[in-house]
């Protein structure tokens, strides 16, 4: 029978990837994945260090579990609990100390080694506790097996694959160079073989995934049959090249059956002219970008080593806007950075206001242990929550205004999942809203054409056009990628939001 495996997932997408992943490197030792940690022989918390009091929720979760582990040791069998991703790398040790119950602790650029680390915590009679945040010198995404269909959270018509990792950034308020590690590309020829294994397993929309995406500079091996005529041997001379993440883009675009193209999290500063290019002229290339500026001042953005100032980050959404004028911006920002006054927090509202976005996160700044910013004068707290009000205040007059201009027209929606209600179906428009239907569930999968007739403030409503078709597909099912018609569009550098 096979073993239970209860993955937890927190934070960003790239740890729903890791988990899907987890789950396929474990499958070779007779782990299948499942919903619920009752009765699971393992079960693995896959962490995020990107929010406050992160390792704090942590330690409480695996207060929770606890429960589970006993029950299993109880009826005389053993659970095994494993702490993984973000918070693994950044307190390993600490982990081992204050939870006597954790038997493993590994970080994300270790899971490959899964199998040997189970087997070293199991094998022995002893009751063996490890961990490894090691940064290997061997790349994890050259060891991992091929992904198979599993229940791990990244499957269906919407899944997400990672082609680059870590970041050479070090903004002064992140912890990602020191948790995910030094910048890595993935070469072309993987992340090529893996859509298309996607694909094949129904996958009709890809998000590209990284820590700095756009930062992508993978190795492409270009063959060059060598002529052949003096001598016996023939042989195929390949040549070693370094593709862009916007020719990654053109190339993925050309897989048959992949209607839709995102990428994310993007830096301003590798928004080159190649990519700018691909939002232009790569239909499958989805017009929304999330693309973060922290702040619109340019002292604050050089204190958090952004190295680059406000304004040009208004001429790259010009750019951006020249190629693909539909193109839909969303943004994370950080208010009370150490040091920053009331005109600086007023440049950030004059920046959102210029750009206008569709959607936008933004934080309170938090320090981080070990990051540059943790050490120095920080805003006092009540300033930030004033701020942050302030800030949200107009972004979600943003987004609402953004979802408002989409009432009355008829919207490309993949439909991912069932809906909230019963007969209903979800999935998002081309600008990343959310979009709820009344649809069969045979539609699971579609792109369909939707009027929309309600926004609301995070999502939009509409309806399938009636059914005419006699293969009881509504008429309006697009089959092909959406064509681009800016003029459709809802647009917020048109109106003030
Ligand atoms: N404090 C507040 N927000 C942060 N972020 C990252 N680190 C911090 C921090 N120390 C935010 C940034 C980033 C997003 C993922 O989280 O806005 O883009
Ligand atoms: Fe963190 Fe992004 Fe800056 Fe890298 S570019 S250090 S991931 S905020």
């Amino acid at each position: 029978m096979a073993k239970k495996l209860f993955i937890k997932t927190y934070g960003c997408q790239m740890n729903v990837y890791d988990s899907a992943r987890m789950a396929d490197v474990l499958a070779p030792l007779g782990y299948a994945p499942v919903d619920s940690p009752s009765g699971a022989d393992m079960i693995i918390l896959n962490t995020c260090h990107i929010r406050e009091k992160a390792s704090e929720k942590v330690f409480s979760e695996l207060g929770r579990l606890r429960r589970f582990k006993d029950e299993r040791q109880a009826a005389g069998g053993r659970m095994l609990l494993a702490v993984a991703g973000c918070v693994a790398q950044a307190e390993g040790e600490e982990i081992l100390k204050r939870a006597p119950h954790v038997d493993l602790v590994f970080g994300p650029q270790t899971y490959h080694r899964l199998p040997e680390l189970v087997e070293q915590v199991t094998g022995s009679e002893a009751r063996t506790r490890l961990s490894d945040t090691s940064f290997p010198t061997e790349s994890k995404f050259d060891l991992l097996p091929e992904e198979r269909a599993h229940g791990g959270g990244n499957q269906g018509p919407s899944v997400f694959l990672s082609v680059q990792e870590g970041c050479d950034k070090f903004c002064s308020f992140c912890v990602v160079p020191y948790t995910r590690g030094a910048e890595y590309s993935r070469p072309v020829a993987d992340i090529m073989g893996e859509a298309e294994r996607m694909v094949t397993a129904g996958a009709v929309e890809i998000t590209l995934l990284g820590q700095n995406v756009n930062a992508y500079h993978g190795k492409a091996e270009t063959g060059v049959p060598a002529s052949t005529k003096t001598g016996a041997k023939t042989r195929a001379k390949t040549r070693a090249k370094t593709w862009g993440l916007g020719r990654l883009i053109r190339q993925l675009a050309e897989i048959d059956g992949l209607h839709r193209l995102r990428y994310t999290t993007s830096h301003p500063l590798d928004m080159d002219d190649e990519l700018i290019a691909a939002h232009g002229d790569v239909p499958a290339l989805m017009p929304f970008l999330h693309l973060p500026v922290q702040s619109g001042s340019d002292r604050v953005l050089s204190a958090m080593n952004r190295r680059h100032g406000a304004d040009d980050y208004r001429r790259i959404v010009e750019r951006l806007r020249a190629a693909r004028p539909d193109i839909a911006l969303s943004s994370d920002f950080i208010v009370g950075f150490p040091g920053e006054t009331q005109q600086d927090f007023a440049a950030t509202l004059s920046l959102v206001t210029d750009v206008g976005f569709a959607q936008a996160y933004s934080f309170k700044y938090s320090p981080r242990p070990g990051t540059p910013a943790a050490n120095l004068p920080q805003v006092a707290d009540a300033v930030k929550a004033e701020r942050l009000a302030m800030l949200q205040q107009l972004l979600g007059a943003q987004q609402a205004s953004f979802n408002e201009a989409s009432v009355g027209r008829w919207l490309p929606v993949l439909l991912e999942r069932e809906g909230r209600l019963p007969g209903q179906m979800a999935g998002r428009s081309p600008y990343m809203q959310a979009v709820h239907v009344k649809a069969p569930a045979r539609l699971l999968g579609k792109l369909v054409e939707v009027r929309i007739d309600k926004a609301h403030p995070n999502s939009l409503s509409g309806q399938l056009e009636p059914t005419t078709r006699r293969d009881g597909m509504p008429a309006r099912t697009v089959l092909d990628p959406p064509a681009q018609e800016a003029s459709k569009t809802p647009s917020l550098s048109e109106g003030p939001a």
